[in-house]
């Protein structure tokens, strides 16, 4: 596929904390549905979704014509916080739809429309409610990069920019010691020891399924045993459902089908359905001890995305059959995923829902695989410490077809690359892929991979 592209006016203008662009060098210029085009007339399948932010894909037919009826009969799009007919529908609609039906009593806090403020917006509420100032975080937690949120980001990247705050400890999360040991034990240990050195904290925040991290899902058990800590510790369990919320574990919220009921949670990304920026705070009744304006902001009346949220959430929230087919997909998904992991011998399936992808245990790998992927006509990012998950992202109504032509494109793009590393079977990988390893070879074969990788 070519790639005729003018990136100049963005080198010779804009920051160099441009990010994403780095990677899948196009001009894009429209796109529809889970398929962007450049302004090559080059197609490509989005297998990242704006990180989570079109869950419901591109340009939506009943969103777009929905705002296109607001703006041309002169409707609101910037309100401050005033009172607005849309943002009255978003709050029926979102009590009816979400919350009355899983029995969730929330309040909902409208903040700066990014995902980082409503992470500011909930930590500094219950340090409020609290009067304590210490935060539990996890390892490999991303919750946005202001710099309250950045303090409890675990990523070494985005933290080198300057001092962090104090009043955050980075705990291990589930699974990060190993699976022998369990990290909530510790935590709890931690809290009950007066001289662990650990204030007791205001809150505990986490995301359920860790979307920049490398895609790590907490166990259900995992979560409880949190959140009975939070309880006995007098701290308020925080969720972060910006990236894993809005559907992309299968469910409206991530943590329904945990077991558990977070006393504050955040949603920005998908809320608005349509890619238009806005955050909201979920707080429950007793918890909503904010004075009037305490946390304001200039653009909690997007009323633009008040229109697209409320249609999103009656066009897919009014019954199940939403959830079901995320779920469906979400099962296609981790059987294509296990093909296409036998041609990496040292990788591991990570996530759950449409959150998934393939720890290939190398960043370098990662990349080349995502590279040629994109030069195939499939945008797909990596996630982890080392950036070795490649994280499949697509939107989740996305055609069963296109989901498929996508995963094809990712396995031939992994054994394209596999194969340039191996020679008469034998895996060369491991000098250029530091952590990509060699399988056992048998009379100086290596058979580790399925028959179908020699014969083609
Ligand atoms: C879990 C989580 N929290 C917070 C954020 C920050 O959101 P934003 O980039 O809109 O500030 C992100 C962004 O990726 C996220 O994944």
């Amino acid at each position: 596929m070519s790639n005729v592209i003018d990136t100049w006016t963005f080198e010779q203008h804009e920051s160099a904390a441009r990010g994403y662009c780095r990677r899948f060098k196009s001009v894009f210029s429209s796109a529809i549905g889970s398929l962007m085009t450049d302004v090559n007339g080059e197609e490509y399948l989005d297998f990242l979704a704006a990180c989570g932010s079109l869950n419901y894909g591109h340009n939506d037919a009943d969103m777009s014509k929905a705002l296109i009826e607001h703006i041309s009969s002169n409707g609101l799009s910037a309100s401050l916080d005033l009172f607005t007919h849309t943002k009255a529908k978003f709050l029926q609609s979102f009590y009816q739809l979400i919350l009355k039906p899983r029995q969730l009593d929330y309040r909902i806090q409208f903040t700066g429309p990014t995902g980082t403020n409503a992470v500011e917006a909930a930590m500094k509420l219950a340090r409020k409610i609290t009067g304590r100032n210490n935060i539990i975080s996890f390892t490999n937690g991303f919750h946005g990069v202001s710099l309250g949120a950045l303090s409890a980001t675990g990523n070494k990247y985005h933290r080198m920019g300057g001092n962090m705050l104090s009043g955050i400890t980075h705990m291990p999360f589930d699974g990060y010691m190993g699976e022998h040991v369990n990290t909530a034990e510790y935590l709890e240990k931690m809290l009950n020891d007066p001289s662990s050195g650990i204030e007791a904290p205001a809150a505990i925040l986490l995301e359920t399924v860790q979307g920049e991290g490398g895609l790590n899902a907490a166990s259900k058990k995992w979560l409880q045993r949190i959140a009975e800590i939070a309880k006995q510790q007098g701290s308020l369990l925080i969720v972060d459902d910006i990236q894993a919320g809005c559907g992309r574990t299968g469910t409206f919220f991530s943590f329904e089908e945990m077991g558990i009921k977070p006393d504050i949670v955040t949603l920005s990304k998908s809320i608005s359905g349509y890619g238009l920026p806005m955050a909201i705070v979920l707080i429950k009744p007793h918890y909503d001890q904010w004075e009037p304006a305490e946390h304001n902001g200039t653009f909690r009346g997007n009323t633009h995305a008040f229109v697209t949220a409320q249609v999103a959430l009656e066009k897919y929230w009014s019954d199940d059959s939403f959830s079901q087919s995320i779920k469906d997909k979400a099962n296609f998904i981790t059987q294509r995923l296990q093909q296409i992991s036998q041609y990496l011998p040292d990788s591991t399936l990570k996530g759950r829902g449409m959150m998934q992808g393939i720890s290939v245990s190398s960043g370098e790998l990662a990349d080349d695989i995502c590279n040629l992927c994109f030069e195939k006509g499939l945008i797909c990012e990596t996630s982890g410490p080392h950036d070795e998950v490649i994280k499949i992202f697509a939107p989740l109504n996305i055609s069963m077809e296109l989901l498929e032509r996508g995963l094809n494109i990712l396995e031939e793009a992994t054994t394209e690359v596999v194969k340039k590393t191996t020679k008469n079977g034998l895996s060369l990988c491991s000098e250029k892929y530091s952590t990509f390893i060699t399988k056992p070879v048998e009379n100086g074969i290596d058979r580790s991979f399925p028959d179908t990788f020699y014969n083609a």
